[in-house]
């Protein structure tokens, strides 16, 4: 079990002004922030961030939409993080998704699904180190 987690509220959600209410709901499950941040990025940095898709037929399309227009990473810790966190947004596809989730409420397609969460404590790391220095945590 791990205490951290890690998210990114994804283009989709920043464009369409969901950015607080995604935050508030995650903050209000019991979630604190260690890292945060305001970015966006580059198709490169979103290929390599994805790179574990690279075969899927979603791919392309994935890294164009991840680099459209800004995101929020953040890196969470509670108890139990990964595995609550991916209860508190849903389902992969929104469709899917249950009744309350994040996703339930904010995202519109598989595709375009308003945040992401580790799937793993392993790929919690990997993730957090993509995007913060020691330095940049608390
Ligand atoms: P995420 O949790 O960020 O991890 C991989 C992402 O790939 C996933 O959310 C979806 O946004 C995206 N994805 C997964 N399956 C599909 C699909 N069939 N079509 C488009 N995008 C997908």
């Amino acid at each position: 079990m791990s205490n951290l987690t890690f998210t990114m509220i994804k283009p989709d959600a920043t464009a369409k002004g969901f950015t607080g209410a995604i935050l508030d709901q995650i903050i209000k499950a019991g979630f604190s922030v260690k890292a945060m941040k305001w970015t966006k990025l580059s198709n490169e940095q979103a290929g390599e961030f994805y790179a574990v898709h690279k075969e899927r037929g979603f791919y392309k399309e994935l890294v164009e939409f991840m680099s459209s227009a800004p995101i929020v990473a953040a890196v969470l810790e509670k108890e139990n993080a990964v595995e609550d966190f991916r209860k508190l947004i849903g389902a992969t596809d929104p469709s899917k998704a249950a009744e309350g989730t994040i996703r339930k409420q904010f995202a519109a397609s598989i595709g375009e699904n308003a945040v992401h969460g580790s799937d793993s404590n392993e790929n919690a790391l990997i993730e957090s180190n993509f995007f913060f220095s020691g330095l940049e945590r608390f």
